[in-house]
């Protein structure tokens, strides 16, 4: 059985200051109640130690950063080590996010180098995959997964893999209000699942959490995470505001 994950990806918004005030009132909502899923929030950098000092003693929300490294130090301006966020108290890592990918040139080699940085500091890996409009209209989702998921995890040992969580996001449905339909997502994770079982045999790939994320909102994620082989949400501009966010979790949870 796997556990579901919801994940806040607050991207280029809130600081530390707006960070501790989404935290004091989340915090206040989620804790009256166990919901069964795991809860995570990824903040910008700037805000990971404030989160970080504010849910060490947290059991119920764990803590993402956005982006990683693939290099432990020297110089590489701008950029954040996993030894710099070991010493957060932090669990996970986005990695792969599609606007990575498209806006600042990651290619499948550089996710691979990060997503290996990553398990060697212990951290859970968010691997990112999912294609264009152009690519899925023109017929090559499958290709596209594959090549994705192929190349990110090469020579990732299994016992990484089952601590890797795959967020499937099609680009086309991140920001747009136009969410994938509940059978278009299921069928997408059932692929992914299915190259996962060609890598890693039945077992592990069963063993794999897959989040859906693009424009998931409280009216949609129930009927999303109800198919059986979403095991989450990866959540942009709903999670911004607490109030959205818990509803998320609470109609997840159901
Ligand atoms: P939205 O929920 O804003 O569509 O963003 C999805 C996303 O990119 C999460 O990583």
């Amino acid at each position: 059985m796997r556990k579901p994950i919801i994940a806040a990806n607050w991207k280029l918004n809130k600081g530390p200051s707006s960070t501790e005030d989404f935290l004091r009132s989340f915090l206040s909502e989620v804790n009256k109640q166990s919901f069964g899923v795991d809860i995570v929030i990824a903040p910008s950098f700037v805000s990971l130690s404030k989160a970080s000092e504010l849910l060490s003693s947290e059991t119920k929300v764990q803590l993402a950063a956005q982006n990683v490294s693939e290099h432990d130090s020297g110089a590489y301006t701008g950029e954040v080590s996993v030894m710099m966020l070991k010493e957060l108290f932090l669990s996970y890592v986005i990695i792969g996010h599609s606007e990575r990918r498209a806006l600042y040139g990651e290619t499948d080699q550089v996710i691979n180098a990060k997503i290996k940085k990553a398990r060697e500091a212990n951290f859970r890996p968010i691997f990112c995959i999912g294609e264009t409009l152009e690519e899925r209209e023109s017929g090559k989702l499958e290709d596209v997964l594959r090549t994705q998921i192929t190349q990110g995890l090469l020579d990732i040992p299994e016992k990484d893999l089952t601590e890797t969580v795959v967020a499937y996001e099609p680009v086309w449905a991140i920001g747009t209000g136009v969410t994938a339909t509940s059978e278009q997502a299921q069928e997408a994770h059932a692929f992914v699942r299915s190259v996962l079982k060609d890598l890693y045999g039945e077992a592990a790939s069963q063993k794999v959490r897959i989040q859906y994320g693009g424009s998931v909102k409280p009216a949609n994620a129930k009927e999303l995470l109800s198919q059986p082989d979403i095991d989450g949400a990866l959540v942009g501009g709903a999670s911004l505001e607490p109030s959205s966010f818990f509803e998320i979790i609470r109609n997840s949870a159901e």
